[in-house]
């Protein structure tokens, strides 16, 4: 007989029909009724055996975490909590879970931090499927509003020469001996005989190469793994991470803020519709969670509450100095309570980003125009001198969750731009040919997919919303 997903068998009123499910024991009680799960959905199956009819051997074995495979009939379930149940006629066993070994024993409840160390079996917790299950359905949900949209899907490469954000935060790829690599007579290291006969490293995005895209196929998106050697040990940074970016010729920076808030929307809109059950058993969880802070610092709004808040409000817009005038009116500023620096110039920091978004206008924020020396060289470049059109989209609990920007499409300037940056003109003729042979305004912006995850699922650490995190000192799995 083929097998029905436990999914399929709880969504269904029918009763009085032949199961084969398959999965594995999450409790098994009164020697009788074991709650199998098998991924499909947060619900367990409750199956009802005869204890005598098993035998002794495969009784024993009936521990949470083994897997079994059964046949039996979908009835009327005569308990409370569930419509349905199976009435087992055989159990087969196929792998045996040792309760002496098995770390993820229901008794003792374990915590996200011990659940990191042992990633690979997390997914087996009602937390960590839910969160799986919700990041699959965003990943689909972005691809179909662009497809919607008419946008090309363009796979940019992971291995490159530049440096697209000039931040000099990659990881090298080579295949030299780090023993004893070839040299120059100056001394450093002569790549001309590794792989690629140059220095090679892992993307930090494809924004570059998404533009290239955009100058003939008009809109693009990029969705792939971005690598960034920065040694941040935070709750929102991770050193592979996966990036959304699209771009877009002719849009000006206000078409581009624009598209970011119908993406976000769409995705809200998306998890929302698909994943209710996943969605509400998780911001059970963040409630719980928020128990344990003190009142000041617990949200104001429950995770499905603040979802579609921010569905239903529009984002605010404003620049980078009407923001910098804000904080610079606020209580925390006027009592000394921030501990970095505020003044027109600087680059906020996530307490700053924090007060702008849940303090004062409690929802996402749209900022623009920032100064131009602590933004990319290839923004735009504003009429004022000291800007360039940039955007940020910081959300509540979250910060910055999408970056991006209107391109300075001009040669002249994007050169100098180049030049006053230490970015190598010469070895970035390909990118400065887009602005040679039929230049156009366009724009784009990267969502980190992570932050995404982490704004709908209400998880606190960006470590537990992608399956094998890679940050500083850990890259185990
Ligand atoms: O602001 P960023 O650095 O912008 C870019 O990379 C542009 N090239 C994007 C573009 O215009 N096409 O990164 C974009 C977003 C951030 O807003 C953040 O959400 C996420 O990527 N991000 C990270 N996420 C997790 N860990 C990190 N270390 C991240 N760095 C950036
Ligand atoms: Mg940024």
């Amino acid at each position: 007989m083929a097998r029905t997903k436990i999914k399929d068998v709880l969504l269904s009123d029918k009763t009085d029909y032949k199961v084969n499910i398959k999965g594995w024991v999450r409790s098994f009680r009164n020697n009788q009724f074991i709650a199998l799960n098998d991924g499909s959905c947060m619900g367990n199956l409750q199956v009802v055996i005869n204890s005598e009819q098993l035998g002794e051997e495969l009784l024993k074995n009936i521990t949470s975490g083994a897997a079994l495979n059964i046949d039996g009939t979908v009835v009327a379930s005569q308990g409370k909590g569930q419509k349905v149940e199976v009435k087992a006629d055989s159990v087969e066993l196929y792998g045996a879970c040792n309760p002496e070994e098995y770390p993820l024993q229901l008794k003792n409840r374990p915590s996200l931090e011990y659940l990191r160390e042992i990633a690979h079996l997390r997914f087996r917790t009602n937390t960590f499927a839910a969160v799986f299950r919700v990041r699959h359905s965003l990943a689909y949900a972005i691809h179909k509003f662009f497809n919607d949209r008419g946008f090309v899907y363009l796979h940019t490469p992971i291995i490159t020469a530049s440096d697209a954000e000039g931040a000099g935060e990659m990881f090298k790829v080579t295949t030299l001996s780090l023993e004893n690599p070839p040299k120059n007579e100056d001394g450093s290291i002569n790549y001309s005989e590794d792989f690629f006969e140059r220095a090679a490293n892992l993307t930090v995005s494809g924004q570059l190469e998404a533009e290239l895209g955009a100058m003939a196929l008009g809109e693009v998106y990029t969705f792939g793994p971005t690598f960034r050697a920065e040694n941040s040990n935070t709750t929102r940074h991770l050193a592979e991470f996966w990036m959304i970016e699209p771009e877009v010729a002719f849009n000006d920076i206000n078409d581009n803020a624009d598209l970011a808030e119908d993406l976000l929307k769409y995705i809200i809109k998306h998890a929302l519709d698909n994943n209710r059950e996943d969605l509400e058993f998780l911001a059970e969880r963040l409630e719980n969670e928020e128990k344990q802070k003190p009142q000041n610092e617990r949200s104001e709004m429950g995770l499905i509450d603040k979802l579609e808040f921010v569905l239903n409000n529009q984002f605010e817009r404003i620049s980078y100095t009407e923001a910098i005038d804000i904080l610079m009116q606020s209580k925390p500023f006027k009592k000394k309570q921030f501990q970095y620096e505020v003044k027109w110039g600087i680059d906020m920091q996530s307490e700053h980003e924090r007060y702008l978004v849940e303090k004062h206008f409690k929802k996402p924020v749209v900022v623009t125009d920032y100064p131009k020396d602590i933004k990319a060289f290839y923004m735009r470049q504003n009429d004022d001198g000291k800007t360039v059109a940039a955007m940020d989209i910081l959300a509540p609990g979250i910060g910055e969750i999408v970056g991006g920007s209107q391109r300075e499409e001009r040669l002249d300037r994007l050169q100098q731009r180049m030049q006053e940056m230490d970015i190598p003109t010469k070895e970035m003729y390909w990118y400065l040919d887009t602005r040679r042979f039929g230049t156009v305004p366009h724009a784009g912006f990267g969502l980190g997919f992570e932050r995404m995850v982490q704004f709908v699922t209400g998880m606190t650490n960006i470590r537990d919303v992608i399956a094998f995190p890679r940050t500083p000192g850990n890259v185990e799995f």
